[in-house]
């Protein structure tokens, strides 16, 4: 497959995120998460499951580096329990919890992996949750102080870091329409949970800056489709836009918030914004992180409310999970980002990836053919991205193994790496293979040149 314009030492990776494989919730010291809390509410997750077990990686992440080795990845972002290494998310610290990512991290740098750790995939702890959570200034001081003290234990051998990932997805859907944790249904009341996440991010950043690390942030982003040129779907389009992309990207690259009147929301936030947070937030980053799945179209809205409504994409394929496969919208949010920001630093693709309802045949392989496809197509998108000038760094799939999906539970699989949820075996897919092939051709190809 002629990916010829990815640079020779692109990073290739697969993702991953503490809640949804690490299972051992209660175990070594961890203090419970707002995750934990949730999936123990009755009904909110498709048949009742939960993390408590996922796919046992805090067991089996041996076995789960000797796939990774096996894959030929030279990139891995996994994220860190929060609660693993600080119970209440203050004060005192789990030596254990530590220990567990220390001896991670030792097992990826051993088969040249490198580590790409991000500080906060939505398990915030419940301690935290009950002062407020992300509605609380004070929880962006205390992420910072977790990430000082995850810089001063891994940064002698983790360079990259994340900070956050998805913003967006996790205020809308864990504070806004409460179908994820902490489950609370503030419709556009949600918005500080931006502001404090950024600025979580934003002094996190500092103090990652303090030990010489690397920082990016992994944002979900969509390019957005007008439904028609009507001046009421474009008005639509634009402030779903404003919303899910520029709330988290504008003050990053700009200094400032876009417009959210239509959503009554003045500049501030909701009165949370206050002087100097934004320099704060704007602090020059290493990388961006893109997560993409699909692109949106939006009509105008059709009832009271909020001022937009999602419309169908037609004409597409669709996922297991019914999301529409659109690679070349990769291509076009990559640009976008690029003419959009003059001051956009590099990019990595920190998700990418599909739902797939795959099952091990009689000979014990995993035919997933139509997952190869999807990889194949967004990777070539990507590379068309990088011809027109995009700086593109690395790219990680999501997922390495088929893990506990939200609210979900294990019904969507995206792994590269079939999991058997009642036996824990791992068995790779036809993908893994795919993808393992194509990443010794990239390597060879580049040593070459
Ligand atoms: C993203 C999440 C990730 C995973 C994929 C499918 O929004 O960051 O944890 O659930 O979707």
């Amino acid at each position: 497959m002629p990916l010829n314009h990815l640079p020779a030492d692109f990073v290739w990776g697969a993702s991953t995120a503490s809640y949804q494989i690490e299972g051992a919730t209660k175990e070594d010291g961890r203090g419970p998460s707002v995750w934990d809390t949730f999936t123990a509410r009755p009904g909110v997750i498709r048949d009742g499951h939960t993390g408590d077990v996922a796919c046992d990686h805090y067991h089996r992440y041996e076995e789960d580096l000797a796939l990774m080795a096996e894959a030929g990845l030279t990139g891995y972002r996994f994220s860190i329990a929060w609660p693993r290494v600080q119970a209440t998310g203050k004060g005192e610290v789990n030596p254990k919890g530590l220990d567990f990512y220390d001896r991670l991290v030792d097992g990826l740098l051993a088969r040249g992996v490198e580590p790409f750790p991000t500080l906060f995939h939505w398990d915030l702890p419940q301690g935290l949750e009950d002062d407020g959570g992300w509605l609380n200034r004070d929880t962006a001081h205390r992420f910072a102080e977790y990430a000082a003290l995850m810089a001063a234990r891994l940064g002698d051998r983790v360079k990259h870091w994340i900070t956050l990932n998805e913003p967006f997805i996790h205020m809308v859907w864990g504070y806004g329409l409460g179908t994820h944790a902490p489950g609370r249904a503030l419709m556009t009341d949600c918005l500080p949970v931006a502001h404090h996440q950024l600025l979580g991010h934003g002094l996190a950043l500092r103090e990652l800056r303090e030990h010489g690390l690397q920082v990016m942030i992994a944002n979900n982003c969509t390019p957005v489709w007008p439904a028609s040129q009507s001046p009421a779907d474009l008005a639509a389009a634009e402030a779903y836009d404003n919303l899910h992309n520029r709330l988290f990207t504008d003050p990053l690259f700009t200094g400032a918030y876009p417009d959210l009147s239509a959503y009554g929301v003045d500049a501030t936030l909701g009165g949370s914004v206050r002087d100097g947070d934004l320099d704060l937030i704007s602090a020059p980053l290493d990388a961006l992180g893109v997560n993409y799945y699909n692109p949106t179209r939006i009509q105008a809205p059709t009832a009271e409310g909020l001022p937009f409504e999602e419309a169908p994409i037609e004409g597409y394929r669709r996922t297991a999970f019914d999301w529409p496969v659109v690679p070349d919208g990769l291509r076009e949010l990559l640009v976008l980002l690029k003419d959009r920001y003059p001051a956009l630093p590099p990019v990595y693709i920190t998700e990418n990836g599909c739902s797939v309802n795959d099952v091990v045949t009689e000979d014990g392989t995993v035919p997933d053919h139509d997952r190869i496809d999807y990889l194949d197509t967004h990777l070539r998108a990507v590379d068309a991205a990088v011809a027109q000038g995009v700086d593109v760094r690395g790219y990680f799939t999501w997922t390495l193994m088929d893990n506990f999906e939200w609210a979900e539970g294990f019904h969507q699989r995206f792994g590269l790496v079939h999991v058997d949820h009642d036996t824990q075996v791992r068995t790779p897919k036809d993908s893994f293979a795919w993808y393992r092939d194509l990443i010794k051709a990239h390597r060879a190809k580049a040593q070459r040149t």
